[in-house]
């Protein structure tokens, strides 16, 4: 059996590890630890019954933009545990984070042209949409599509034309209401 749970600060290793088997885009431990200690809500890894990691999500809100919005940074499965649901469930933790705890109108992503399986997974299974192309995106002169898929929060409103609840309270939309100190604190020490 392999479970989706929220990652700790213990698990940032392995999903290092995870994304450097798995994707040519890695990153340093530093952006890791940026992502937990910012959004902790919003990273998510699968785990097999022997305590290992197999796949992950480090997602964040994006703070520059006018709109609210969450984005996936990164997503990855080990090969051996593919097709099994596992990153779409990965997904969908992430998102319903995204939308209840910063009350994101929507969520991007960028994915290579050619990567058929994450295409998929996108577009059929999670209904995400081609916002845009970014010409030479990537570090080997392939393009992205930048994509996007509407929350369920954000539909709602439109539809309604009312100003609408928040969820979370005070400073902007990314900061949200579980983003303080105790919180950090108690992710690092599940
Ligand atoms: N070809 C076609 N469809 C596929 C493939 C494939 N190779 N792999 C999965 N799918 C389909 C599944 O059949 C399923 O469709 P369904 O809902 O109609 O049944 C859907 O995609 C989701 O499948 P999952 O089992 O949830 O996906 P999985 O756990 O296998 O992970 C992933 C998919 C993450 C793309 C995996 O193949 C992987 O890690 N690839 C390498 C890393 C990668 O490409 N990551 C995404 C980069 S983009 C980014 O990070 C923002």
């Amino acid at each position: 059996m392999v479970c989706i749970r929220k990652a700790t600060i213990d698990d940032l290793l392995a999903m290092q590890a995870c994304n450097l088997f798995c994707l040519p885009e890695n990153y340093q431990m530093k952006y890791y630890f940026y992502h937990i200690l910012s959004w902790p809500q919003l990273l998510y890894v699968a785990e097999d019954y022997g305590g290992k990691i197999v796949g992950y999500v480090l997602a964040k809100m994006e703070e520059e933009s006018s709109e609210c919005h969450g984005h996936i940074t990164s997503l990855a499965v080990l090969r051996t545990h593919r097709k099994l649901g596992l990153a779409t469930k990965l997904m969908t933790a992430a998102q319903n984070a995204m939308e209840q705890v910063f009350g994101a109108d929507y969520v991007s992503l960028h994915v290579r042209k050619s990567n058929r399986a994450a295409f998929h997974l996108y577009t059929e299974t999670l209904g995400y949409k081609i916002h845009d192309v970014e010409a030479k995106y990537y570090a080997d002169g392939e393009d992205a599509y930048d994509m996007r898929k509407q929350l369920k929060g954000k539909q709602y409103h439109t539809h309604q034309h009312h100003h609408h609840h928040h969820h979370h309270h005070g400073g902007g939309c990314c900061s949200g209401e579980a983003v303080k100190s105790g919180d950090v604190k108690a992710v690092a020490a599940e």
